[in-house]
């Protein structure tokens, strides 16, 4: 798209193109929910705002790819939990507290003849605070304690590293039933929104909150499946083959 044709488009008809440009005027303060019927020239003339950054923002969106073909097998577990890490756990950092602001606005605004709204946001509580212990316990304990198995099997780190949870698969069994859990809640969200597909009334945000939802799972179910399938079955065999006078000071 040209910066001429973004420029005569109205903010509403942009998010409904992509909802990732609702994170844009949220961020300049533009309303794109009810005052969303205006330009991008004319809200940004009266907010004051320099339209050319904002129209920047928007075009380098359309170069930012969703997706990637890596071969996530072929990396080392270090490289790979580093992946995880930035790519996946940093997504979910950025839009917890985004999506929590969306669904709870529409259960309100939507709750008494959509309730199915308020369910969706209960749930979505639930995730949120799900995910952000069990991330947290995969980046202070579990991550670390695979990379340094990986830098002992390497040579690069003298001692095997110590943990106070015996071998890994006890930690791995715990994130998976974790995985479990907050891939159901998600799902019970999924049936909730009709598979994200919103009302014909619904306003913007509506919209974008299950445009959120929807991006929000696949990356979930992504995020899970690195985990689940690549990380912990790779982490497993290599704490197994490793000589048990090797991880004798693990337990
Ligand atoms: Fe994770
Ligand atoms: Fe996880």
């Amino acid at each position: 798209m040209e910066i001429e044709t973004l420029n005569s488009k109205t903010v509403a008809e942009l998010v409904a193109n992509d909802y990732r440009t609702a994170e844009i005027f949220k961020k300049h303060g533009i309303d794109f929910c009810c005052g969303g019927k205006k330009s991008i020239a004319k809200v940004c003339s009266e907010k004051n705002i320099i339209a050319e950054e904002i129209e920047k923002e928007i075009l380098a969106l359309q170069h930012q790819p969703k997706d990637s073909d890596h071969n996530f097998n072929e990396w080392s577990l270090i490289f790979l939990t580093d992946y995880i890490l930035n790519v996946h756990h940093t997504y979910v950092s950025n839009n917890l507290g985004l999506i929590s602001e969306f669904a709870e606005k529409v259960a309100r605004v939507h709750g008494d003849h959509s309730p199915e709204t308020k369910d969706i946001a209960k749930l979505w509580g639930e995730i949120v605070s799900e995910l952000t212990m069990h991330m947290k316990k995969e980046e202070l304990l579990l991550f670390p304690y695979i990379k340094n198995v990986e830098r002992y099997s390497k040579g690069s780190l003298k001692e095997f590293p110590s943990t106070h949870f015996g071998t890994i698969k006890s930690p791995i069994r715990m994130m998976e039933q974790e995985h479990d859990l907050v891939g159901s809640l998600m799902k019970q969200i999924q049936v909730l929104s009709n598979d994200f597909i919103v009302p014909d009334y619904a306003c913007n945000t509506y919209r974008v909150l299950y445009a959120k939802l929807e991006e929000f799972q696949n990356d979930l179910f992504q995020h899970i499946h690195l985990e689940n399938n690549i990380l912990f079955p790779k982490a497993i065999l290599l704490e197994e083959n490793l000589t048990p006078a090797d991880n004798s000071n693990s337990i």
